[in-house]
């Protein structure tokens, strides 16, 4: 008998159709559930970062492992780690949730607490500030970079596999966006099946990577202060930004009838997914769960917590359209169908579309 590695454990997620009403009704959408693997989707790519650096000398046996990450990919490289072994650590701040810093250590994850944000780069800024010099103390030590490794983005091949088996067809992929890792690896795969494919980004408003304003976020996963090269801007099809006032009451909804719910991006991008499910009738809509609801008891489902911050009042069914991503600073949920890659020149369309003048 051949025992199975901790390997083997990653992956083979389910698909589910998530018809509950968000919070209007639509035909339903098709979710893949990713809390559902060990380290969440994030051990996808965590493997594969891993693996590449190893198969490169890159990573020597039982070196060390540091990376910045605000939770979800700590837990797929502790997972990596452990699996691989090397132990991991990880430059984490403030805001990371005590359950997620138990659940790392628990995992034997040392943690690098950063304790204040930089004055414009934010939360992110600082934390990589912070793991440089912690890299630079620990000789032989390999940084993932996870928003520049294109070993993450490639980590989804496996997933988009899973996909192909999966379901008949998907004619638009709902994916948030981080390090840009998921949605770059599952379009780059999944057009070679459905080349028609049309790709939704879900940001969070105050995020800057498809061209907003940085500002401070509530929102945690999906949204970066900067921007990561891993975005492959020229896939999109159109950004969505969601407020966390929706992704909140989007999330609580989906737990309470649909029982498969998760966390910011989770809320985020099933929001975008019911709409497109409603506005384009006859489409199959796959939305990508990225983690599930355990971390977020003491936030998304707290009432006093969403209470104090006004984030059970009433919010609407559709997004604001804008006509290019610098044209207004969107506060709630807005939609554009420019794409641009703000690190080049101003108003310069990424995928052939006119930009208003
Ligand atoms: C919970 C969660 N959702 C979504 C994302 C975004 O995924 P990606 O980094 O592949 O863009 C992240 C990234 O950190 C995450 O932690």
């Amino acid at each position: 008998m051949t025992a199975p590695q901790l390997l083997d454990l990653v992956g083979g997620t389910p698909v589910v159709l998530v018809d509950a009403p968000l919070p209007h009704p639509h035909p339903g959408f098709l979710a893949k559930v990713e809390c559902l693997s060990p380290g969440g989707m994030k051990a996808r790519a965590a493997v594969s970062m891993l693996a590449g650096a190893r198969s490169r000398g890159e990573l020597v046996p039982g070196a060390p492992v540091v990376e910045s990450t605000s939770g979800t990919m700590g837990v797929g490289l502790a997972f990596a780690g452990q699996a691989l072994g090397h132990p991991v650590v990880l430059v984490v701040d403030r805001e990371l949730e005590p359950s997620m810093r138990a659940l790392l250590r628990a995992h034997g994850a040392r943690l690098e607490v950063v304790d204040a944000p930089h004055p414009a780069g934010g939360w992110q800024q600082a934390r990589l500030d912070r793991l440089l010099r912690v890299r630079a103390a620990l000789p032989g030590a390999y940084w993932p970079d996870q928003y520049r490794n294109p070993d993450n983005a490639a980590g989804y091949a496996g997933l988009a596999d899973e996909i192909v088996a999966q379901v008949d067809a998907v004619d638009t992929l709902v994916c948030s966006v981080g390090t840009g890792g998921h949605s770059a690896g599952l379009a780059r795969a999944l057009r070679r099946h459905w080349p028609r494919l049309r790709l939704i980004g879900v940001d969070t408003v105050g995020s800057t990577i498809f061209g907003q304003p940085a500002r401070a976020r509530l929102m945690r996963g999906l949204g970066s202060s900067i921007h990561p090269r891993n975005v492959d801007y020229a896939a999109f099809d159109e950004v969505h930004w969601v407020g966390p006032a929706e992704a909140v009451q989007t999330c609580r909804r989906l737990a309470r009838h649909a029982f498969v719910t998760g966390g910011w991006s989770t809320g985020a991008t099933a929001r975008v997914a019911a709409w497109a499910a409603r506005t384009r009738p006859g489409d199959r809509v796959l939305a990508v769960f990225p983690d599930g609801p355990h971390r977020y008891l003491d936030s998304i489902f707290d009432d006093d917590y969403c209470a104090l911050r006004g984030l059970l009042g009433p919010t609407r069914g559709h997004p604001v359209e804008i006509p290019h991503p610098r044209a207004v600073e969107v506060t709630r949920w807005s939609r554009c169908r420019t794409v641009v890659d703000p690190r080049r020149r101003p108003a310069e369309p990424a995928r052939g579309q006119r930009v208003p003048a």
